[in-house]
């Protein structure tokens, strides 16, 4: 697959935070007998990736306004068109060590999602998309979601809540209920690479509460481009405003959506 100007754009940009994000990576085991432990590291870390990235999205298409984690809004001179960019998804993992984290960069244009790219730098795995025209991983392979119809031979991803953020008693109560049915629950802790695990069909179904557009941008581009669907758990298409997702293929969604009915 020959990358559009776009996506190269998008591709440099992450790839050059990530190579800052793997130096600092390799440090964290160090600092982690620290007293202080690698807490302000990591936030030095996320914001040193978010400036570069800014610096060189900015630098390719000036103007563009953008949507940042650390940064907030930052609006430009051209405001039909908005970058949305999580510098390091996966900030708990990255803190201990665990290398599943990821960079997420989406483009808007006009309110509409028109291209994603979500990096695992660790792992060296690329995912990439644009509106109409696919989405791939590594330049090479097509993104498809599975097209398994049935739970019980499903691996389904979601988040959990923590640390008085979520609704515990919701989760437990829809953890309970898909627990007898499915082949195997995973968690990673970058809702990003979940998304883009989902479109490469690793995982069968994605869901999860109170994300941010940071989060979820690029991978909903993905999820879309690969075939998915993607809405509110509710099944209404306003994910990016709620934070409350659910992905998967049509029928297993569909499943879902009555399943995680309260
Ligand atoms: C987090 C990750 C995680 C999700 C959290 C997010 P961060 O983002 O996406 O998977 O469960 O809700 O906040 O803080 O690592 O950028
Ligand atoms: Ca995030
Ligand atoms: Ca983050």
């Amino acid at each position: 697959m020959a990358r559009s100007a776009l996506l190269n754009v998008m591709v440099q940009a992450a790839q050059k935070a990530a190579r800052g994000l793997m130096r600092d990576f390799g440090e964290v085991e160090n600092l982690q007998v620290s007293l202080n432990g690698p807490g302000d590291f990591v936030t030095a870390a996320d914001r040193r990736a978010e400036k570069v990235i800014y610096e060189e999205l900015e630098h390719a298409r000036p103007g563009y306004s953008f949507l940042m984690e650390e940064s907030g809004s930052i609006e430009g001179s051209d405001k039909t068109h908005r970058w949305i960019v999580d510098p390091l998804d996966g900030t708990t993992n990255f803190l201990h060590g665990i290398p599943m984290f990821s960079i997420s960069i989406a483009l808007e244009r006009e309110g509409v999602l028109v291209a994603g790219v979500i990096y695992c730098p660790a792992l060296d795995e690329l995912f990439v998309g644009e509106r109409g025209k696919g989405a791939f991983m590594n330049d090479r392979f097509r993104l498809r979601v599975a097209n398994r119809k049935s739970l019980d031979n499903s691996v389904i991803c979601c988040g959990v809540p923590h640390q008085g953020r979520g609704d515990l008693g919701l989760f437990r109560k829809e953890l309970a209920r898909m627990q007898p049915l499915v082949a195997g629950i995973r968690r990673t802790g970058s809702a990003a690479l979940d998304l883009a695990w989902l479109a490469a069909g690793r995982f069968d179904i994605f869901w999860e509460r109170d994300l941010a557009p940071w989060d979820i941008a690029a991978g909903v581009l993905l999820v879309r481009e690969a075939g998915g669907t993607i809405s509110d758990i509710d099944d209404k298409p306003t994910m990016m405003e709620t934070g409350n997702v659910l992905a998967g293929n049509s029928s297993l969604h569909r499943q879902m959506v009555t399943l995680l009915k309260p």
